[in-house]
């Protein structure tokens, strides 16, 4: 059983995570959406909020998991019995942070691949931060996350 990992913070998650997360619904047995705890960053949603929207949006694909982890990714896969680490790539200036990961859980860990999807063009430009940007400022960010959670985001950022 292939089992993948799609770590990240999702704070929140953005049409571009949940379509990546879709795409590799299709070629794992498992895809485990696993949110980063940081103590030392704390974000617009806690980590129970983000792994509830997250779950939300998700509920429909049937191998798709969503939970927290703290630590080093590379000792949660383990946990896991999970094989490969899926991140999405959106332009040549993801590539050298992601690059220096994958690398680093190459070292830490040589059994683990990290497998990268190329983002869907339409979703490119799209991050967490720039979201919350665009809802500070009153902006819409109706087609830029999954329709279920726009209200969420605006109510937070509202309340703020
Ligand atoms: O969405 P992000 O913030 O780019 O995700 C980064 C994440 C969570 C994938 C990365 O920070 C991570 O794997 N953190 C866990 C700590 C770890 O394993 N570090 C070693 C690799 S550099």
């Amino acid at each position: 059983m292939k089992i993948a990992v799609y770590p990240g913070s999702f704070d929140p998650i953005t049409n571009g995570h949940l379509d990546i997360i879709e795409r590799a619904a299709k070629i794992f047995d498992e895809v485990i959406v696993a949110v980063l705890i940081n103590p030392d960053k704390k974000g617009l949603f806690t980590i129970e909020e983000r792994v509830e929207l997250i779950k939300r949006v998700t509920k429909n694909i049937k191998n798709v998991k969503v939970e927290s982890f703290y630590g080093l990714l590379v000792n949660y896969m383990k946990e896991k019995n999970a094989q490969v680490i899926v991140k999405g790539l959106r332009a040549v200036s993801d590539f050298e942070y992601e690059f220096q990961m994958a690398l680093m859980n190459k070292k830490l860990d040589a059994s683990i691949e990290t497998c990268f999807m190329m983002t869907n063009a339409k979703y490119s430009y799209l991050s967490s931060s720039s979201i919350k940007q665009v809802v500070m400022f009153g902006g819409c960010i109706e087609d830029l996350v999954p329709s279920e959670i726009v209200n969420d985001i605006v109510d937070k950022i509202n309340k703020k």
